[in-house]
């Protein structure tokens, strides 16, 4: 009887993981090929645009893009922790912040090519869906409707990882769908969400360049017809970002088509990848006030890069890569494991890549799905020891000081609110709530005084 029993929870055990399956989601790797280490701090590398490199090593320097060496330690790390994931997921941005004119068209190709070798030659075998990030282009962000030799050039260093259809719509918009792992029901939509980037000068004004949206309205509503669930990768994001209140990225019209898109498709979709960030958050999609219907995950960069967004302070992030665990049935996402190089260890002592933290260990929940992740989110906002670790995680232990109440606003209503006037009304809402938060230890004092006087 012991024994059955043992054997039938063995046996569960076994289906349940038989039911789990992993992937890696990298992004905003951004390679300085001009780093080195120098005498003069200033001068260690390009991206840092004369801020000095104070702490410059082997592993890199938090006002620096990346070294080749940290790029190469982030690619080898995922090997070593975990060797076959069931794909890849990577998002972009591999050149360095500076000026278009200190790049070339050949540059950024080159680099490019050159992360793509080194993602092939350690992962031969495995599958990789590549989205293109704004900084994959020159002049940087300027992503033509239309065909060009970029996207050209693109799709043939992808060779191995498109199909040929894919080949195709990616020459053409630099986006494209693809069954998951060749799997029937299962399915991956790659955005080129440079063009709706309100940097982008040159779609400006179109309804609907490279025929995008029309596009994945018809490919997701296939996806329903067929029975299909469906993720979403990208590299720039709807929304807001969190470190920098009222700070966009898509321009309004974008931004609110990319939102209907969702709202109403939303039942295929199990899950929206993105990057750009550089940090570690999330965007959660409402379809009434609290019923949560969908949610896109931002991974933190490898790149340490100090953003140079004015108003953003001390904007830099240790170096992060993430280990995605979904239920290979239905795509769920049931957890998210993000590991990360403490570039001041590193630099010092050696390469340590340790696990950061497990998400449902961390905010105590039994999976990544939309209501949980709405759970976390309401967590965040009204107690202060998950904003602070949540806040903690965002540069990836980083900026280990206090998220305020300023800071505590920025960050909730980012991640409530994709959509812009729902932003605002929520800064709104938040604000007020702060302010009587703080009042109300001093009206309750008041309030006893004058009760006591009585
Ligand atoms: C890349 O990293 C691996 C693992 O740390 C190391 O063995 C290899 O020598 C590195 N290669 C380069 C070119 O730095
Ligand atoms: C690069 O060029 C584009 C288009 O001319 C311009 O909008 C953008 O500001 C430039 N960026 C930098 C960092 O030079
Ligand atoms: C990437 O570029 C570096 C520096 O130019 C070079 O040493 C390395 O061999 C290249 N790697 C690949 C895989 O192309
Ligand atoms: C892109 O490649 C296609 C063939 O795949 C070719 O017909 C077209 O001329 C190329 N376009 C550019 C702009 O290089
Ligand atoms: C990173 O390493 C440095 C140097 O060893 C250490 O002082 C710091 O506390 C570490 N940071 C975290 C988040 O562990
Ligand atoms: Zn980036
Ligand atoms: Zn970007």
């Amino acid at each position: 009887m012991f024994a059955a029993r043992l054997l039938l929870s063995c046996l569960l055990f076994k289906e349940v993981h038989a039911l789990s399956g992993y992937f890696w989601h990298i992004t905003d790797l951004h390679w300085d090929p001009t780093y080195k280490l120098t005498d003069a701090p200033e001068l260690v590398c390009a991206s840092s645009g004369k801020r000095p490199a104070a702490k410059a090593g082997k592993f890199g320097d938090y006002a620096c893009d990346s070294p080749l060496h940290l790029i190469n330690s982030s690619v080898h790390a995922m090997k070593d922790i975990l060797s076959d994931p069931d794909f890849i997921v990577w998002t972009g941005d591999d050149t360095p912040h500076i000026p278009n004119e200190s790049l070339t068209e050949d540059e950024v190709l080159h680099i490019i090519s050159n992360l793509t070798q080194i993602i092939k030659q350690v992962f031969p075998k495995t599958k990789v869906y590549s989205a293109l990030g704004n900084h994959d282009y020159h002049p940087k962000s300027q992503f033509p409707a239309g065909p060009n030799h970029i996207y050209n050039k693109t799709a043939e260093m992808w060779r191995d990882w498109l199909d040929p259809e894919s080949q195709a719509t990616f020459k053409n918009g630099g986006y494209y769908t693809e069954k998951l792992l060749s799997r029937t029901g299962f399915r991956m939509l790659v955005l080129n969400t440079n063009l709706y980037y309100d940097q982008n000068k040159l779609t400006q004004g179109m309804d609907d360049p490279a025929g995008q949206f029309s596009w994945a309205d018809h490919v997701l509503t296939e996806a329903a017809n067929n029975k299909e669930r469906v993720y979403i990768i990208g590299h720039v994001p709807p929304g807001f970002f969190e470190k920098k209140r009222r700070k966009p990225w898509f321009t309004p019209k974008f931004n609110q088509r990319y939102l209907d898109l969702i709202q109403k498709h939303h039942s295929v979709i199990l899950g929206q990848f993105f990057g750009h960030h550089h940090t570690d958050s999330f965007r959660m999609f409402y379809k009434s006030q609290d019923s949560p219907i969908s949610t896109m995950f931002l991974s933190p960069g490898v790149s340490p890069w100090k953003t140079t967004l004015p108003g953003v302070v001390n904007g830099a992030n240790n170096p992060g890569i993430r280990i995605f665990e979904y239920d290979t049935q239905t795509l769920l996402v049931k957890d998210v494991v993000t590991y990360y190089l403490n570039l001041t260890y590193a630099n010092a002592a050696h390469a340590r890549w340790e696990k950061e933290y497990r998400l449902t260990e961390s905010f105590r929940v039994p999976d990544a799905s939309p209501a949980s992740m709405h759970q976390i989110l309401e967590r965040i906002a009204n107690n202060h020891c998950h904003l602070q670790k949540y806040y903690e995680f965002n540069s990836v232990s980083y900026d280990l000081t206090e998220c305020n109440s300023d800071c505590r606003v920025d960050h909730v209503c980012a991640a409530r609110e994709v959509d812009f006037h729902r932003y605002e009304r929520c800064l709104e809402k938040e604000e007020a709530a702060a302010i009587c938060a703080g009042f109300l230890p001093v009206l309750s004092v008041a309030l006893s005084l004058v009760l006591s006087s009585r």
